[in-house]
């Protein structure tokens, strides 16, 4: 079993580190947030990601999982160091690297000989040589190995994932970080680092074009009076195309397809290739973003002097993460136009600017001219759906999700419009 390092412990590196803990590797993890540090050291979990707080515990009790506070620490005693900070969206739309510098930069002078550090963070073309500039280490080996778990099924897509890719041109280092796999039932492939680099961005844009795909099909069966879940479920049993991400919503956000499709974008023009299919991709869901918030104010009869209530918050189900929500975005618009707008989510009670956030649905709820599904937590199927008509000023639901039961809906008295469907 090895010693390994993992430099950030957000969604990706706190994952990675207790999954490689659970697989019987002794794990050092770092952040530079004292705060987050101090809490992951007394056992308390800053995310929620189901499932992590058991592998967390486990590792914690076996004492193969450890947090410092630094990259040096860590990385001065591990003969493997991942790299999982963050990499946003840079002023042009390309990725920011300044983290990932950072942090070689840091870790550099104290690595032991013949490590490897790795590159989890979603990083572009070329990145593995800007990791060698900066750790100043010729002895030491950069690879690439993407990540592609899903938050809300983190854990489980890290130990059960459709493949693991390495990217690396010395072939003994792409094995050793082979080796740190074994236990992960699932394909490995090794690549060189731009093809390792280069999947990882395809697959985020190939996943935000179908939903921006079906967005617009949605936008079509509006248009002609056809139901869309009848024609994703039609379009789905095509096996060449199948059922996964095939369901409209109000568009994609998160923290990753908008700054990876736009990096992806900048990546093609840096190189000569002008990726329109992208751009369209990508202005498809800004269009989604405004024909969601028109759908809610036509349905509450305008802007100003109106209460809409929010289900949703978060930018999918079984997440707390809120960076680049759809749900936000959508609600921003509402506030803009005039609305007042209160919301619930199941894993959301901090305040937040511009919007009331309430500690249950109905009282959201609450003399709401419109109630707005915007993000698809199972709960919402299960409430008391009398109640929240006593509740409201106006029976009237704009399901962005498509997740309620209309039927059932309708059968109570209220107006239903859903995403491609009325
Ligand atoms: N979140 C996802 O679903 C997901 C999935 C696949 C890939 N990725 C990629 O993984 C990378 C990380 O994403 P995330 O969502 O985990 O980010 P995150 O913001 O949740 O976590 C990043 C962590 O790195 C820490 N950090 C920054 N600089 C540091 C340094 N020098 N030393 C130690 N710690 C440092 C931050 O404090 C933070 O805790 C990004 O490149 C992202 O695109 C994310």
């Amino acid at each position: 079993m090895s010693r390994i390092a993992v430099i950030g412990t957000g969604y990706v590196g706190l994952t990675t580190g207790a999954c490689f803990a659970h697989l019987g590797h002794e794990v050092i993890c770092a952040d530079i947030d004292v705060d987050k540090v101090d809490r992951l050291n007394r056992g308390e979990i800053p995310i929620l990601e189901p499932g992590l707080d058991r592998v967390v515990e486990e590792g914690r009790a076996s004492g193969r999982l450890t947090f410092v506070l630094g990259a040096a620490k860590a990385a001065a005693q591990c003969e493997f160091v991942y790299l999982c900070v963050p990499t946003p969206q840079g002023a042009d739309g390309s990725a920011d690297l300044s983290y990932i510098e950072a942090a070689a930069r840091e870790i550099g002078p104290v690595l032991p000989a013949d490590a490897v550090v790795i590159n989890k963070s979603t990083v572009p073309v070329g990145s593995t040589k800007v990791v060698e500039r900066a750790l100043g280490r010729p002895d030491v080996s950069v690879v690439s190995n993407p990540e592609f778990l899903r938050e809300g099924a983190a854990v489980d897509d890290f130990l059960h994932p459709d493949r693991v890719v390495i990217g690396a041109d010395n072939q003994s280092a792409a094995v050793r970080v082979a080796s740190l796999y074994v236990g992960v039932p699932a394909p490995l492939m090794v690549t060189d680092p731009a093809s390792a680099e280069t999947i990882k961005y395809a697959c985020n844009a190939f996943l935000a074009t179908k939903l921006s795909f079906v967005n617009a099909v949605a936008a079509i069966c509006e248009a002609v009076g056809a139901d869309v879940n009848d024609v994703i479920l039609g379009m789905g049993y095509d096996k060449r195309i199948g059922h996964e991400f095939l369901r409209p919503g109000p568009g994609w956000g998160g923290s990753c397809f908008p700054k990876d499709t736009l990096a992806l974008i900048a990546i093609a023009e840096e190189h000569g290739y002008d990726f329109h299919l992208l751009r369209g991709v990508v202005a498809v869901n800004n269009e989604q973003f405004a024909r969601v918030a028109d759908k809610v104010l036509k349905a509450a009869g305008g802007a100003q002097g109106k209460r809409i209530a929010a289900w949703g918050l978060t930018f999918k189900a079984r997440t707390d993460d809120l960076r680049e929500s759809p749900a936000l975005e959508i609600i921003g618009r509402l506030v803009d136009a005039g609305a007042e707008v209160r919301a619930y989510d199941p894993a959301i009670s901090r305040p937040m600017p511009g919007i009331e956030v309430c500690p249950d649905p109905y009282a959201a709820c609450e003399g709401a001219d419109v109630l707005v599904v915007l993000t698809e937590w199972d709960e919402f199927k299960w409430l008391d759906m009398d109640k929240v008509r006593e509740v409201m000023a106006s029976p009237r639901v704009v399901d962005a999700r498509n997740h309620l039961d209309r039927s059932a809906l309708l059968r109570r008295g209220f107006t239903y419009q859903g995403i491609g469907r009325s």
